[in-house]
This record gives C-alpha cells, sequence and structure tokens, in this order.
C-alpha cells in the first residue's frame, strides 16, 4: 500500500538544505504542499539567504507545491506569521517537522554563555515556538503529525556537543510531554535522531560513506514519522537506511527498608539497583510515581509476611 500526503499541508523548517530539503522534497513529491522554511544561514546560524526558495524551485519542477519562508524559528512573529500564511493559503497545517539546526561545537571548558544560549535557542526554543504556533491549529482540526529532530549527541551524548547535547536531548522531553497533550486531538509526536551526510556532519563523514549516509536515506523513516497511521512516543535512530528504535527505561530498581534508608544501603544495593532485568518502559511520568508505590506495597507484604 503506498502512502500518500494528498490533501496535507506540511511545514518543514530548516529545509532550504541538508535533511530539511530532503522531506520536503519527498513530502511534495507524495502530494503534501509545503512551506519550505530556513532562514538560510551558515552552520553556525550567522547570515542569511535564499536557501528556502531554491528548493521550492526544486519541488514547482518536479511538478509539486510549495512556498518559500525566511522565517528565524527563533522569533515568535516570523513563525506566528509563517504559519498564519500557510493557513491562509492552503486551509490548514497537518504536519510540521522542526528541523531547523545550528551548531557551535567546542569543549565545555571552552563554550561561551552565548554559544550554549545560540544552540539551545534555535532547537529547542525553535521546536517548541513552531509547535505553539501550530498547535491550536491541530487542536481544533483534530489531527496533527509532529516530527521532532534529536540526535544521538543528546540521546547518548557526544565530547564537544554540551549545548547541543542538552538541546537535543530537551527536544526528546518536549516530545514526551506533547504526545500526552496532544494525544485526545490525534497530535502525533514523534522524535527522529537522524545520522547524515549534510553541512553539519561534512567534517565527520569520510568520502566513501558520503553516498551511503546521503539524506535520502533518511527520509523513509521520517515520513513514515509524520504519516496518517504514524505511530506517537517514538525515538526512532535513521541513518544509512538502517531504522532503529530507542527507549528511556526504568529497572525494578530495590525499596530500601524502612530504618535502613541510608547511603550505606544503596551502596550495599548497587547491583540490584541497576540490575536490568525485569526493566519497563514508562509512558508517562505518572507510570514510574506507580512503580513507586508498587515497589513500597511489596516491601510493606514482605515486612508484614515475615
Ligand atoms: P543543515 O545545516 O544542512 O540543516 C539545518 C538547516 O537549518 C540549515 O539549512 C539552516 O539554514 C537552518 N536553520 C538554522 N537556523 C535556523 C533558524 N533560526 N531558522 C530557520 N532555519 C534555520 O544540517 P542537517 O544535518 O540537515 O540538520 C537537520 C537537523 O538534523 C538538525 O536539527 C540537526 O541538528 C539534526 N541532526 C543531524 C544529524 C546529521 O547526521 N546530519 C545528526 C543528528 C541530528
Amino acid at each position: 500500500m503506498s502512502i500518500t500526503f494528498d490533501g496535507r499541508v506540511a511545514i518543514v523548517t530548516g529545509a532550504g538544505g541538508g535533511l530539511g530539503r530532503a522531506y520536503a522534497l519527498e513530502l511534495a513529491r507524495r502530494g503534501a504542499r509545503v512551506v519550505v522554511n530556513d532562514l538560510g544561514g551558515a552552520r553556525d546560524g550567522s547570515g542569511s539567504s535564499d536557501a528556502a526558495a531554491k528548493v521550492v524551485e526544486e519541488i514547482a519542477a518536479a511538478g509539486g507545491t510549495a512556498i518559500a519562508n525566511g522565517a528565524s524559528v527563533t522569533d515568535p512573529e516570523q513563525v506566528e506569521a509563517m504559519v498564519r500564511s500557510a493557513q491562509e493559503t492552503w486551509g490548514g497545517v497537518h504536519i510540521l517537522i522542526n528541523n531547523a539546526g545550528i551548531l557551535r561545537d567546542r569543549s565545555f571548558a571552552k563554550m561561551s554563555a552565548d554559544d550554549f544560549r545560540s544552540v539551545v535557542e534555535v532547537h529547542l526554543l525553535g521546536s517548541a515556538l513552531c509547535t505553539k504556533a501550530v498547535w491550536e491549529i491541530m487542536r481544533a482540526q483534530a489531527y496533527g503529525r509532529i516530527l521532532m529532530t534529536s540526535s544521538s549527541s543528546g540521546l547518548f551524548g557526544n565530547f564537544g556537543q554540551a549545548n547541543y547535547g542538552a538541546a537535543k536531548l530537551g527536544i526528546a522531553g518536549l516530545a514526551r510531554t506533547l504526545h500526552l497533550e496532544g494525544a485526545k486531538y490525534d497530535i502525533r509526536v514523534n522524535t527522529i535522531a537522524p545520522t547524515a551526510a549534510t553541512r553539519m556532519t561534512e567534517d565527520i563523514f569520510p568520502p566513501d560513506m558520503l553516498a551511503l549516509f546521503n539524506p535520502d536515506n533518511v527520509v523513509p523513516a521520517a515520513l513514515y514519522l509524520v504519516s496518517e497511521d504514524a505511530p506517537t512516543n517514538m525515538i526512532v535512530g535513521a541513518g544509512a537506511g538502517v531504522v532503529q528504535a530507542t527507549y528511556v527505561t526504568l529497572t525494578q530498581g530495590y525499596a530500601l527498608p524502612e530504618g535502613r534508608r541510608t547511603v550505606e544501603e544503596v551502596a550495599a544495593n548497587w547491583d540490584r539497583i541497576t540490575d536490568r532485568s525485569g526493566e519497563i518502559v514508562p509512558q508517562s511520568g505518572a507510570e514510574q510515581a506507580m512503580t513507586i508505590l508498587r515497589a513500597l506495597q511489596a516491601t510493606q507484604g514482605t515486612s508484614s509476611a515475615t
């Protein structure tokens, strides 16, 4: 069964190049009307250009429908104007891919407060502002598909990317709560952690890997996550055509017995606390609270039986 986006309106931020461009081209090829957003700056966020207009030309040349938008995702007024223009032109917004991003890599020791703030602002605040701008529309139409862009640097850590990693794990956290708040309105929120050869990673990939890590190889997973039958609340890794799911898990843990709630008891039971057998994937923070209560009940059962 082929998956189409006929009748859907999609906004892709940072779509003037790299992954965003690849998403926008394929969404348009599959029938979506696409807002190609990009400020068109350099990798560190400085300057601007008409990168978005060039991608719109490519889409039009291939027979698709798109409009260019040069809003900075960090500017609430520009973002609201972008969403308004999509709605006025096409009558709704069904898909948002928060993809815009910049890099200011340095070891934490050398990182300035400005390097930290700018990166968090574009990635995390930018994703929140764009999502906020489409949120009411999606709630009112009882349909929305939102894709956040995280990174292995946020999920697992990466030397020299404290700012970027903090923003990227923050984005995954944003998705977690928005999924809960949007569920009633069929707003599904997923997170992708891509790996692709773009200008962002141009210093990393050896030349013989460039074709393998073409952004096109991330597109299938990204588009599935914003399709009609998309899952929700997933964190998905995608690169070179390999698609993976990643989870935040919780161990069964160990309830410190009453009267022995001491540092020494934690130290003595560290292996038990971190034992991964029987670990679960909580679907909300409340679920963790329930596991705490269950663990306590279990110890009370044990202490009354003994
Ligand atoms: P890219 O640099 O080609 O794309 C990012 C785009 O965002 C650029 O076109 C840039 O002009 C735009 N942008 C930056 N600041 C903006 C702003 N304030 N407003 C609007 N647009 C803005 O790099 P790439 O690799 O395509 O990155 C896309 C996303 O994927 C980013 O969020 C990045 O962090 C993420 N990512 C990429 C990985 C990779 O292996 N390429 C790995 C993990 C995450």
